[in-house]
């Protein structure tokens, strides 16, 4: 799928991060593609395919310092496949991306061993489908699905799937539906299963994310509910219904933002929010003797290597589709044709979100009920 083959793999010393004003990736030999960003000008089509038989070759395993704090070494792809911390399902059916569940790696050494994949190839603008079969959970986990573009912020960063299993087992399992994952909320109703455990226990679901020039969007199908269009490879997002999350407004200049964004996916321990949180959360083990929130986590995720088989993506595919350039918009477009303008119901676990960072300017993209952030 790259239009060449990769030059060098270096990996960039400061990558971007969900907090830190850092460096941006960049991949010599990734492709970059730009589609068309009028909303329904044209069919979307299939340009770039991450299915479990080549999805490995497609990403840079980054292997330097977490720029969040995590308990975690990001390895390398040579220690990876030689651990077995991404490899793909018999029958190339899945592609599973794990963590070391052998070692301790105890509080003031080394972190847990995980994986940080940031894609070769960029995009600005497409329909990003993941259809994902199990993710990360357990206590200090810190999985997450994201866009980012390079040069961070100033050219946006997308959080598709975030956040700590210990919101998931503190927050959904007591106050809002008993035992399955956590939620965003889709127009005051709970999508049941879209993250952590419930979502594994029902076979994972699909994210859709759709990114125009006037708005980003994401849905989420449980499996069994994913509609045919998708499964069919011709997705239609007329079919799709209410967005679970809706980033717009006439002040919202997405172009001006957002850009030449890579796909990662990496699994975090403790570290900036994961470790911060992780004393709020009394179902998961505290070590009272432990100074601080991260050190308790940091105790935990070091000593208990067992405990993290869960700690795993199985991924079917991801699939990119855009517009075609030079196409003409179908329909016209107007915002205030469209509901829920800068709706994103997050519940308090972060689950789903996306990220705009308004520091920039006085567009006024902000999400008013985004979820604090551990700064
Ligand atoms: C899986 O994909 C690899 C790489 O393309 C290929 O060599 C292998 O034959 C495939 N295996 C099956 C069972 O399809
Ligand atoms: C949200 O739910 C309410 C009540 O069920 C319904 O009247 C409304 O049409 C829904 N809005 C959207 C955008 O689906
Ligand atoms: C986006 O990628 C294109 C193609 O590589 C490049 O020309 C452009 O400068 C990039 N833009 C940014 C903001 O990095």
């Amino acid at each position: 799928m790259r239009s060449s083959p990769l030059v060098s793999r270096i990996a960039v010393s400061l990558l971007p991060a969900f907090f830190l004003p850092t460096n941006a990736q960049s991949v010599p030999g990734g492709a970059y593609y730009p589609g068309n960003g009028a909303p329904a000008a044209g069919a979307y089509k299939l340009i770039d395919d991450y299915n479990p038989a080549i999805f490995f070759n497609k990403f840079v395993f980054y292997n330097d310092y977490d720029p969040t704090y995590g308990h975690v070494q990001y390895v390398n792809k040579q220690t990876a496949q030689q651990n077995g911390y991404a490899t793909v399902s018999n029958g190339n059916k899945s592609a599973l991306i794990s963590v070391d569940t052998t070692n301790k790696w105890p509080n003031g050494g080394p972190g847990r061993p995980a994986v940080r994949l940031i894609s070769d190839n960029t995009y600005t603008h497409g329909l990003f489908i993941l259809d994902v079969a199990h993710m990360p959970t357990g206590c200090g986990t810190w999985p997450a699905y994201w866009l980012l573009g390079p040069n961070w912020p100033y050219t946006g960063e997308f959080d598709i799937i975030e956040g700590t299993a210990t919101f998931e087992t503190s927050n959904c399992d007591t106050s809002v539906n008993g035992n399955s994952g956590c939620g965003s909320l889709l127009n005051g109703s709970l999508i049941a299963n879209n993250y952590g455990a419930g979502l594994n226990s029902n076979g994972g679901g699909v994210y859709a994310t759709e990114w125009t020039s006037n708005f980003v969007k994401t849905w989420f199908f449980p499996r069994g509910t994913v509609p045919a269009s998708i499964t069919n490879g011709a997705p239609d997002v007329t079919t799709f219904g209410t967005p679970t999350v809706n980033q717009q407004g006439p002040g919202c200049k997405i172009d001006d933002h957002f850009t030449n964004m890579s796909i990662i996916i990496n699994t975090d321990f403790c570290g900036a929010w994961a470790g911060n949180v992780y004393r709020n959360f009394p179902d998961c083990p505290q070590d009272p003797s432990a100074p601080s929130s991260i050190d308790a986590c940091v105790n935990f995720v070091g000593n208990n290597p067992s405990y993290f088989t869960q700690a795993y993506w199985e991924i079917n595919s991801i699939k990119v589709y855009q517009m075609p350039l030079g196409a003409q918009p179908t329909s016209s477009y107007s915002t205030n044709k469209l509901v829920n303008i800068f709706h994103v119901l997050i519940y308090w676990t972060v689950d789903l979100e996306v990220f705009f960072d308004n520091r920039l300017g006085t567009d006024s993209c902000y999400n008013p009920s985004h979820l604090p952030r551990v700064e």
